[in-house]
Parts: structure tokens; sequence; C-alpha cells
């Protein structure tokens, strides 16, 4: 089955990227919100991406033109799926409301229609059981912005057919984008596993040493090869999505995260990040602003602990099927800018050391640090 009409529901942060990509790789797209007033500024920001992209120079200007008339903007819903092949979902990350609204998509749209939810934390399983064709829905994750981030993490439910997992695939390299399959529904996937937790974990460390945050910031940038600190890339996402992600990842399992009192404090106070001015740090004002880290200030803080943690969960991906250290190194860089290989790191301080850290915290402070046991046989 060849894909060539894409409805996204929801014209929003997520999807009206979403259509502008698969617009720009020649799909004919249809965009559906609840109310035209949305529709109409998902169009004007499509538009404003694009005119960017021509006085960059990338594409001309009858293309752009072409890409955009290939976004047809509707409100309802049977309308709007009248000729979808696939319909890529991006409405707010509530699961009542997602349930509802397949409720109402999986009458309206004929019984072929694929349906992928760009959903980053919800379980995929669950959502596609409340419809009548679990082995057609599928997890489609793009990352934030859709027109830039290059990964889009494939996540097949319990009952998705290996047929709607290769088209999902397919579709993805169409729109430029590289896929990593997380094979099992789990909390997370897989990015969010990695980065959700460390957050926290990094909360832990500033609370239990003396270390400022620009020095574990620095550490995690400077020896560990984020993009940029643990702390700036928390207040980049914003407090409420990753509190939202805390939430949701912690209800279905309460190894993959030790939530740490300080999202929450700083969510309920809306200090949300860049957004709103404050968040771990103060900002100027709403533009994008960088803090000052040096490797000075890294050389200040042993990163250990904050390795430890994003390891333990790596191999956990492994260790239970998830993944394997290839695709997670990839979803890593492409979903986290991560310029050193995970594992390499890892060489670095020493599998015995990580393992040894992982043992001494357990002592300390309970059973979620138990290293997992990929990590131990890599001793
Ligand atoms: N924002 C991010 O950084 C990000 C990154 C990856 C994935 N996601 C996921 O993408 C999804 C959408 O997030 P977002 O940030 O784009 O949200 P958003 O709030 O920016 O947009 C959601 C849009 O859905 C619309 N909507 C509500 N009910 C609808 C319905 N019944 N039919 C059609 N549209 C409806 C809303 O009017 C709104 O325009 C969520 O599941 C979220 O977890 C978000």
């Amino acid at each position: 089955m060849a894909i060539k009409n894409i409805t996204v529901l929801g014209s929003g942060i997520m999807g009206h990227g979403i259509a502008q990509v698969s617009a720009m790789s020649g799909y004919s797209v249809v965009l559906r919100d609840i109310e035209q007033k949305f529709l109409d500024k998902a169009m004007e920001k499509i538009k404003w991406s694009l005119d960017k992209l021509v006085s960059k120079q990338k594409i001309t200007k009858e293309q752009s033109e072409d890409i955009y008339s290939r976004i047809v903007p509707i409100v309802d819903l049977k309308e709007a799926v009248k000729n979808a092949d696939m319909v890529i979902e991006a409405v707010p990350e509530i699961m009542d409301l997602k349930k509802k609204v397949y409720a109402e998509l999986d009458e309206a749209a004929d019984e072929n229609v694929i349906f992928a939810s760009n959903t980053s934390t919800l379980p995929i399983t669950e959502i596609a059981n409340t419809t009548t064709r679990p082995e057609k829905f599928i997890g489609i994750h793009f990352f934030n912005p859709p027109q830039l981030m290059k990964l889009v993490e494939v996540i097949p439910g319990e009952k998705t057919g290996k047929d709607i997992l290769d088209i999902t695939n397919n579709y993805v390299k169409s729109v430029n984008k590289q896929p990593v399959v997380c094979r099992k529904d789990v909390p997370g996937f897989i990015v969010n596993r990695l980065f959700i937790p460390l957050v926290h974990e990094a909360c832990y460390v500033m609370g239990r040493f003396e270390y400022d945050k620009t020095e574990i910031d620095s550490a995690v940038k400077f020896k560990l090869g984020f993009p940029m600190g643990i702390f700036e890339l928390a207040d980049f996402t914003g407090m409420d999505v990753i509190h939202k992600a805390t939430i949701e990842m912690h209800l279905r399992d309460k190894k993959v995260i030790n939530p740490h009192p300080t999202i929450e404090k700083l969510f309920n106070e809306k200090k949300l990040g860049q957004k709103t001015g404050e968040g771990f740090y103060k900002y100027s004002d709403d533009k994008y602003e960088r803090i000052p880290l040096s490797e000075d200030l890294a050389n200040k803080c042993n990163p250990i602990q904050i390795v430890s943690n994003i390891l333990n969960n790596a191999a956990w991906l492994v260790s239970n099927g998830a993944s394997d250290i290839e695709e997670i190194e990839k979803a890593a860089q492409l979903g986290l800018g991560l310029k050193k290989p995970l594992f390499e790191t890892a060489k670095e301080i020493g599998m015995s050391n990580i393992v040894n850290e992982l043992n001494q915290l357990a002592q300390k402070h309970g059973k979620f640090y138990e290293p997992d046991p990929l990590l131990v046989s890599m001793k």
C-alpha cells in the first residue's frame, strides 16, 4: 500500500509542522482542527516557514506555492479523512481527549486507514485498543520542531501489523527523517526514557553535593557531549512538558524515574523555563538565551551519578527488548543532540566504576539505582 494522502489532526506546535514536512515531500495533506481560527493560525505559520526557506534559497517561490497549495485546512472531521491513507494525530497529550478523538475518528475513517499517534508519553497499545483497528495503529513520535528535527521514533503497539510498521518507516524516510523503532511500547519510548529521568537525577546531584547548577550543566555539556546543560535543556523543553512526562512515565513504571520535588515545585510556580522567563535559571526576556558554561566549571563536577542514570536507562531498553545499543545511540544523537556516544563515555569512565557507583547509590538511596544486568555483564 502506497501512502499518498495524509490527514493531520491538530494544527498546534507539532501538527502544523508535520503537515508542512509531509507536503514538502509531495503528499496531499489535510490539516484538521476543531475551529477555523486555529487552522488559520497554523496556515499562517506554515506560510511564514516556507517564506523563510525561499529567502534562504532552499526552495523556489514556485515550490513554496506548490507546497502550500497541497495543504488543505478542514474543520469537518468526515470531510477531512475522506481520502486519507494515514491519519497522524497531534491533539493535546490528555488520555481522555485522545480516546474521544479516536472514537470519532474510528467512525469517520474508512476501515483501511492507518492511525498514527504523535503522543510523547501515552501508551500506544492502550489507545489502539479503544479503536476497532489496533493492528493498523502505531506511534509516530516526531520531535519539536518537526521541520528541523531529524528523528522520528516509531512505536508499534502490541497488535500493530508488520506491514503497518514498514509503511510507517517508509513514510518517515520519505519525509527526510530518520526512523528509530522502539520495539516495545515502553514508558518514555527511547529518548524521553533517557532524558526525563536525567533531569530529576541532576536535581538529586545538586541536592546531595555542593555543586552549582552551572557546574553540573558544564559537566553535562563538556564531559558528556550534550549540546547544552541538562538544566538548560529542561528550561528549553519546558517544565510543563517535563512534569507531564514525569507523571505519565512514573504512573506506568516506578523504576524508570525517581521524581524529584523540584520539577513539581517549578511547575506549580509557573516557572516553566525559557518561555516564562524563569525555570532553573532566570532569563532577561523570553527570547532564546544561553547560559554561560565552561570547561573550567565542568572540571568542578564529577558527573558519574548522571552518567550512571542515563546508562542504566539505556541498558534497561536493551535488556527489555525495546532497542539495541546502536539504535539508542542514533536516537540520542538525533533526538538529544548528543555529540559523544553514551557507551563511549561509559568506556572512558569505566563500566566497573559505573556499576560500583550504582551499587553504592542503591545501598544508600534504594532499589531504584540497582544496576541493569547488561551493565553488570559489560564490567
Ligand atoms: N510540543 C512538543 O514539544 C511535542 C513534541 C513531541 C510530541 N508532542 C506530542 O504531540 C501532540 C500535540 O502536541 P502539541 O504540542 O502540538 O499540542 P498543541 O496544544 O500545540 O496543539 C494541539 C492542537 O490540537 C487541537 N485539537 C484539540 N482537539 C482536537 C480534535 N478533536 N481534533 C483536531 N484537533 C484538535 C487543538 O485545538 C490544538 O490546535 C501531543 O500528543 C504531544 O505530546 C509534542
